[in-house]
């Protein structure tokens, strides 16, 4: 536990491992900031007695740890939302792991408020349920142990309701108190902005689908109810659990965000990744568990989904002084440099195969995809136009979008195409048109004649280029590229003024194959185009192995960033497993970050907060030193270190020795592992653990910020 956070206790479990401080520095003002975490599921010390999954025994661990993590945040409000042993009612041991797990929380200096559970009061209404439907009797046992189930609370700006989910449409005479009361109590605030929290989701997948035999949805009448109840209020966002599976939808205009569990996935749901299984049947993909931290602003919630592995994971990296950096959304302005080419959906459906608990088959959506785009803060995700002519795909482009994600579309260039027509039936829908000359990277002047005429109807277009012939070492087929080269960009600038014709963007392609400094060099020619407004750099990350595609990519990014206007667009987002040309994503096949999403996130978050900052009116100018160590990038106030070997501190604090001693003060971030600290010259060796074999950024801190001691750009670490 950290001895910074309002909530530790000095004598709170003095052998448990320390949880890295938070860095808040690299986002805006909130409000009110609140913590969320969901089926902890808390379990008694089994012994030698045999377990029906392996990672069970991991439970209680790693119930413990997300409490940890939950007080070391320094929120005054912590609520769980439910499920908070893995005994349910009426078994034997329920009240005594209930009674430890009460321990456990308070062990951390928390009184959390509470949602209830199927496990914590018993199933909901449905003959087809595993364990019993919840009873008076342990209902109120529930309320004298934990507090109500139902209640509304103010916190900061918002007004909250919590529901009890379990006794819905059921024949308990609390459910017809609690409709009431819910009722009421959500009329007497609406002025107020208000948030609805409870365990079982109202749906899935979608709002009409079968409830009898589906172990994860509230069953009608009371899911029409509470939709028509949100719809009625304008609630502005809805969270649930219970299914250890991350979703994100809106509902009208509530946005309805089902969290994952601290403890352990339910293995059925991972059938909708394109994997094998993970371990322990699917019931251990850690990667995925988390807490929510909720910051309340004065447009929206932001909902920054901690996950635990990463919070806590020091494996032996860093020494003390690390705190753990929360990165940007893409809510939070100004737009990010980075943006992302989809080669899969934004989303896929899936049928989960008929097994316990649930008695009939559930759709589901894959929607990890979709939020990994926010986790990233992504600024804009470019989708084939042919996606909005998928229902199911308009809707999941419409959440992003409502995000604030810009959505590029991008259409291979049909001259026979009746594209005012496309872009009439997809009015509001898309950000930026792009158009992709097929085969050639010069238009013909009919098509600089449909450019011009778009630009003077007010459509915000770019123009790329889909030309095959590129050879690439080991390849037997030469392949294809999309983007224009910078020689052919500036060709193109000189065509579009003779013709006339002002482009807000276009495609420009850095690689294939590792990026090299010269070419990082010629980006800053496109400062002197006349009739590109700005350039889309598209970076395809190449081949496996996460060392490769990070040095490629986090080079990428501070260049494009170094030139005002640009952008830079990735691809793939996730791993393309099973193609002619292999790649590792920013994500695994099982949708879980690769170290270069991380990477990627949070070097996206600094440079957005220079941006912030009004730091970036000109351009920045980058030395690259490459050598058998590795990458070095300095500019006046940025450093960066991409080893290719493992370094000792003291030789990556020599490759920087210079720059260090020039700067004097700075913040040192491990963009991997998402940590900050700050460090002088002759401290740098000292903070790394041994044989160092990750990306590091190196921020200059100004006079004001050293000598104030503060931890972050704008004071407001904690
Ligand atoms: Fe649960
Ligand atoms: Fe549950």
């Amino acid at each position: 536990m950290t001895s910074d956070h309002p909530n530790a206790r000095p004598d709170a479990r003095p052998d448990a491992r320390p949880v890295p401080g938070w860095d808040r520095s690299l986002l805006p003002e909130a409000d009110f900031e609140f913590v969320v975490l969901a089926d902890t599921h808390y379990m008694l010390e089994p012994g030698e007695a045999a377990v029906e999954f392996s990672s069970r025994r991991l439970q209680s661990e790693r119930a413990d740890r997300a409490w940890q993590v939950a007080a070391s945040l320094g929120c005054s409000d912590v609520f769980h939302m439910g499920d908070l042993v893995q005994e349910f009612p009426g078994t034997e041991s329920f009240s005594a792991a209930r009674t430890a797990a009460i321990e456990q929380f308070r062990g951390h200096g928390l009184d959390p408020r509470f949602v209830a559970g199927n496990h914590d009061i018993g199933d909901k209404p449905d003959p087809t349920m595993p364990t019993r439907p919840v009873t008076s009797e342990s209902l109120a046992d529930f309320h004298q142990a934990l507090g109500p189930s139902w209640y509304g609370l103010d916190l900061g700006p918002l007004h909250l309701v919590v529901l009890n989910s379990q006794i819905m449409n059921g024949s308990v005479p609390e459910a017809l108190a609690q409709r009431a009361w819910a009722e009421q109590d959500l009329a007497e605030h609406s002025d107020r902005r208000l948030v609805v929290m409870l365990h079982l989701p109202v749906y899935l997948d979608r709002p009409n689908e079968p409830s009898l035999g589906h172990y994860d949805n509230i069953a009608d009448p009371d899911r029409g109810w509470l939709i028509e109840l949100l719809k009625r209020h304008e609630v502005e966002l809805l969270l649930a659990a219970h299914v250890h599976c991350s979703f994100f939808d809106r509902v009208g205009s509530t946005r309805y965000r089902i969290l994952n569990s601290t403890s352990f996935t339910r293995p059925g749901f991972c059938h909708m990744f394109t994997s094998a299984p993970p371990p322990d049947q699917g019931r251990d993909d850690a990667a995925k568990l988390g807490l929510l931290l909720a910051r309340v602003r004065e447009s929206r919630i932001d909902l920054h989904w901690l996950r635990l592995d990463e919070v806590t994971g020091f494996g032996g990296r860093l020494k003390a002084g690390w705190r753990n950096v929360v990165t940007r959304l893409p809510s939070t302005p100004p737009d990010s440099p980075l943006a992302l080419t989809l080669a899969h959906p934004l989303a896929t459906r899936t049928e989960i195969p008929l097994a316990w608990p649930s008695a009939i088959r559930q759709q589901v959506r894959n929607d990890y995809p979709l939020l990994a785009c926010l986790e990233l803060g992504a600024a804009a995700v470019k989708v084939p136009a042919s996606d909005l002519d998928d229902p199911f795909l308009v809707n999941r482009i419409e959440v992003l979008r409502s995000e604030e994600v810009k959505i590029v579309a991008s259409v291979l260039w049909d001259e026979t195409q009746d594209l005012p027509g496309l872009i009439e039936r997809h009015t509001g829908r898309v950000d930026t048109w792009e158009w992709q000359l097929a085969g050639t990277d010069q238009p013909t002047e009919s098509q600089l004649e449909m450019l011009r005429g778009l630009q003077a109807a007010g459509l915000t277009q770019a123009l790329s280029a889909v030309v095959p012939g590129a050879i690439i070492p080991g390849r037997q087929h030469p392949r294809t590229s999309t983007g224009f080269s910078i020689d052919a960009l500036i060709q193109l600038d000189a065509q579009l003024t003779r013709a006339g014709v002002v482009l807000d963007r276009v495609a420009c392609r850095l690689g294939p194959g590792p990026i090299r400094v010269d070419e990082l060099d010629e980006m800053v020619r496109v400062r002197e185009l006349e009739s590109i407004r700005g350039v889309d750099w598209q970076l395809q990350l190449q081949g496996t192995g996460d060392r490769n595609s990070a040095e490629s990519a986090v080079m990428s990014l501070l260049a494009t960033d170094s030139v005002p206007g640009s952008r830079l667009f990735i691809g793939p987002l996730m791993d393309m497993d099973r193609t002619m040309d292999v790649r590792d994503g920013l994500l695994d096949s099982l949708c879980n970050p690769r170290p270069l999403f991380n990477a990627l996130r949070c070097l996206n978050s600094i440079l957005s907060t220079q941006r912030t900052a009004a730091r970036m009116h000109r351009a920045r100018r980058w030395d690259w030193t490459v050598s058998d160590r590795g990458v070095v990038g300095e500019s006046e106030t940025l450093a960066v270190v991409i080893p290719r070997v493992p370094l000792e501190g003291s030789s990556l604090s020599d490759l920087v020795g210079e720059w260090t001693r020039r700067t004097g003060r700075f913040r040192v971030y491990d963009l991997v592992g998402c940590k900050v600290r700050e460090s002088g010259p002759d401290e740098l060796s000292e903070c790394l653990g041994p044989k160092w074999l990750d990306p590091l950024l190196m921020v200059g801190l100004s006079v004001d910020e050293s000598s104030t001691g503060s931890d972050g750009l704008d004071g407001h670490a904690s």
